[in-house]
């Protein structure tokens, strides 16, 4: 039997800070209203000749580099995104493939928001357990200052930009295996987290070039509820079905898009503060970035070691929300 390890971590934060105080003098809004909301105090936002392949690529080079294997070894790249490089083609895992020296290789991108890591995990674990791929480089890779409407301060206070990446391997010892994970869409909430124009859906006749943006629109507060119920849910759902119990979760990673989310979800799964792993306050919301960029900070740290158990739980537009048991499996 094959089975998927989670071998290394790598991500890349732009270096340009975005602070609360600087949004205040952009919009409408505080220091003190941002934090007590969301918890946040400062995002990073890419330069303008830093695209969403060159984040992606920084953070491939540590995830393969840590990975101990030779960058010729992976045969599949898979990127989530919803700022890619280019609006439909290229895909920027093609692009990251060729700024990486790699030739025939599978590469492509999946949209599923801020669950995208969570999705290209389960691609991953499928691809290596068919036995049809033995190293996946996955990559949550945003951009989202680029589709940010910054006269807009419902959204624009919470998105920022980075990219984090992970190797996932063929292996057939089971003690190093991801042990599940679960995905799920539901398009009838699709209208509370959009990017309304500029697809096949804007009619060509009233679609003004100059006027269409592809800016993303939230209906915030609606979204909040659903994202507390749809992560409760899920968690408690791969925790019973594998027979976990929440103490034997070591690290608790969350996708970064509000404090008091992932306090309301932590705290209903009776989580203890050591065991929630947050960087929402330096990165804000990176969408499919944020899990791996906060699995590296762990790693970074010092706080992940070989065989540790995490809990990763996402939830983004679509709606779209995953979960993952996954022990940290290095081979060095
Ligand atoms: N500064 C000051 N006031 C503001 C701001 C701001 N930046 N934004 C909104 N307000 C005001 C509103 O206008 C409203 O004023 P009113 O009462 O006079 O009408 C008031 O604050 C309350 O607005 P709410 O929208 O109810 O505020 P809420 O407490 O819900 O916080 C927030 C808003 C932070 C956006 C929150 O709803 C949230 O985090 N939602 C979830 C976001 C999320 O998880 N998205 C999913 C993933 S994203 C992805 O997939 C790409």
């Amino acid at each position: 039997m094959v089975y998927a390890a989670f071998r290394s971590i790598g991500a890349y934060a732009p270096k340009k800070i975005l602070s609360n105080e600087e949004l205040s003098t952009m919009v409408d809004t505080t220091d003190e209203w941002i934090t007590k909301r969301t918890g946040i105090k400062e995002r990073r936002i890419a330069a303008d000749n830093e695209y969403t392949s060159d984040l992606g690529i920084y953070a491939a080079e540590l995830a393969i580099e840590r990975s101990g294997l030779n960058k010729d070894e992976i045969d599949m790249i898979v990127c989530a995104t919803i700022s890619p490089d280019y609006f439909c083609m290229p895909s920027t895992a093609t692009i990251i493939s060729t700024k990486l020296g790699l030739k025939n290789i599978t590469a492509f991108d999946i949209s599923a928001a801020c669950t995208g890591f969570v999705y290209i995990l389960s691609i991953a674990k499928a691809f290596i357990e068919s036995g049809m791929k033995k190293n996946v480089l996955i990559i949550g890779a945003e951009k989202l200052s680029s589709i940010t409407d910054y006269s807009d301060r419902g959204t624009c206070i919470l998105f920022g930009d980075g990219a984090g990446a992970a190797v996932i391997s063929a292996t057939d010892n089971k003690d190093e295996a991801i042990i599940d994970v679960h995905t799920g869409a539901d398009g009838a909430y699709a209208d509370l987290l959009m990017t309304p124009n500029g697809g096949s859906g804007s009619a060509h006749d009233s679609l003004d070039q100059e006027a269409a943006n592809c800016f993303m629109q939230m209906k915030g507060n609606e979204t909040f509820k659903v994202a507390v119920r749809t992560l409760t849910k899920d968690v408690v759902e791969i925790l019973n079905e594998n027979n976990i119990n929440s103490e034997s979760i070591k690290h608790f990673i969350p996708h970064q898009a509000n404090y008091r989310i992932i306090k309301a979800v932590g705290d209903a799964l009776k989580l203890r503060e050591d065991q929630v792993v947050l960087t929402v306050e330096k990165y804000g919301n990176t969408s499919g970035a944020s899990i791996p960029m906060a699995i590296n900070d762990i790693y970074e740290q010092g706080r992940l070691k070989k065989g540790e158990l995490m809990l990763l739980d996402a939830f983004g537009g679509g709606l779209t929300w995953g979960s993952a048991l996954v022990p940290f499996s290095p081979l060095k």
